[in-house]
């Protein structure tokens, strides 16, 4: 069986670095191992319209924003697919008939549905595509017959849901469907980057994020007045390092090459938290090192981006080659799908044969 990946991102703002290492960073190490047949990344426009109805422009504007931030990140055109969702009519028909597979209190128990109703404060005006928005999303998954779906811990609930959209199919109309699998990110403080402000959930909103579009100055401004420990005062205070975004952050971007590198006076990340434990170490040496860490991923992310952003219309190319090449997949997997369904009528000589034997007995 074809090793197929598939996994995206709504375009409702920029990406930040919540993003870069719950998921981005992760599809380009899979992009660049060779492991994989095929790799299909989704700007989920049609997703994003199911609770932005009424600001289309919004999703609009940020469709090529995810796009470059998809290009300077590293992902690849020549080797992975970037397509936009709604280009895709088929997968609005799979979703149609997914829908039936599918109980309302079902989707009503999904977790992350349940906590994104509760942040948008829909109360009883629910629309009904957000409600559905899981079963939307296994038709993406199954439509490109993915295997694996490299994502957030925040998908988790998607995925299961999609997996028994999988099982429901086939055993109602016969094997036709793939299983995917959720690949998480392997790095707790990768899971859940917190924002800049400590709070669990980075968000546009809240103000607490740093863009991968940042430039150098505003990703120092940010990890300068980021939330360290509140109870180390004095430089020579025992520090906490659970809950110091500033901790956090090295979990997640810093590489054993950065201590050497950045002449920090420490080994190893445990050795520089073993000594703001104990007391010594101010926050402000902490953050200077985490600058120099996050600024060697993210100067050569920011210098890709600024050559992508001189040819905005090769962007848009790319985007319109990877939605017609997705297309010619999804139109085949609704073949399969319509045929297990049986509702292929024209091209079922089988039953027109049928039906006209119960016509004309005899
Ligand atoms: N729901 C995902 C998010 O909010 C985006 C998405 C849409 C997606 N379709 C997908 C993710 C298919 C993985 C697979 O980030």
């Amino acid at each position: 069986m074809p090793k197929i990946i598939l996994t995206g991102d709504r375009p409702t703002g920029k990406l930040h670095v919540g993003h870069y290492v719950g998921s981005l960073r992760r599809r380009v190490e899979l992009q660049n191992s060779g492991e994989y047949d095929k790799i299909y990344i989704m700007i989920a426009d049609a997703q994003a319209l199911t609770d932005n109805a009424e600001n289309p422009e919004k999703v609009r504007q940020n469709i090529v924003e995810v796009a470059l931030d998809y290009l300077s990140v590293g992902l690849d055109p020549a080797k992975s697919t970037i397509l936009i969702q709604s280009m895709i009519p088929e997968l609005t028909e799979l979703t149609f008939y997914y829908m039936n597979l599918v109980t309302v209190s079902r989707v009503q128990r999904n977790p992350t549905i349940k906590s994104e109703l509760q942040m948008r404060g829909f109360g009883d005006s629910i629309p009904v595509g957000f409600l559905t928005y899981p079963i939307s999303q296994a038709a993406d998954i199954t439509a490109f017959k993915a295997t694996t779906v490299p994502t957030g811990e925040d998908q988790m609930p998607m995925l299961e849901q999609c997996q028994e959209i999988v099982h429901k199919f086939n055993s109602v109309y016969g094997e036709t469907l793939i299983e995917p699998k959720i690949l998480l990110p392997t790095n707790q403080a990768c899971m859940r980057l917190p924002g800049t402000d400590g709070k669990a959930k980075m968000s546009k909103s809240l103000g607490n994020c740093i863009y991968l579009s940042d430039s150098a100055d505003e990703v120092k401004t940010k990890v300068m007045s980021m939330y360290t420990d509140p109870g180390h005062i004095n430089v020579s205070d025992p520090g906490q390092v659970e809950g110091n975004t500033v901790f956090t952050y090295l979990d997640a971007f810093s590489k054993p090459e950065h201590y050497k590198e950045f002449n920090s006076g420490y080994e190893c990340l445990d050795e520089m938290k073993e000594h703001y434990s104990r007391g010594g170490l101010g926050d402000v040496k902490c953050k200077k090192f985490l600058i120099n860490v996050l600024e060697s991923e993210l100067a050569p992310i920011r210098e890709r981006r600024k050559e992508w952003e001189k040819d905005i219309p090769a962007v848009y190319e790319i985007l319109k080659k990877g939605s017609e090449e997705a297309e010619k997949v999804a139109a085949e997997t609704l073949g399969d799908v319509r045929r297990a369904m049986k509702i292929n009528y024209f091209e079922d000589q089988a039953l027109i044969t049928e039906q006209s034997k119960k016509y004309n007995q005899k």
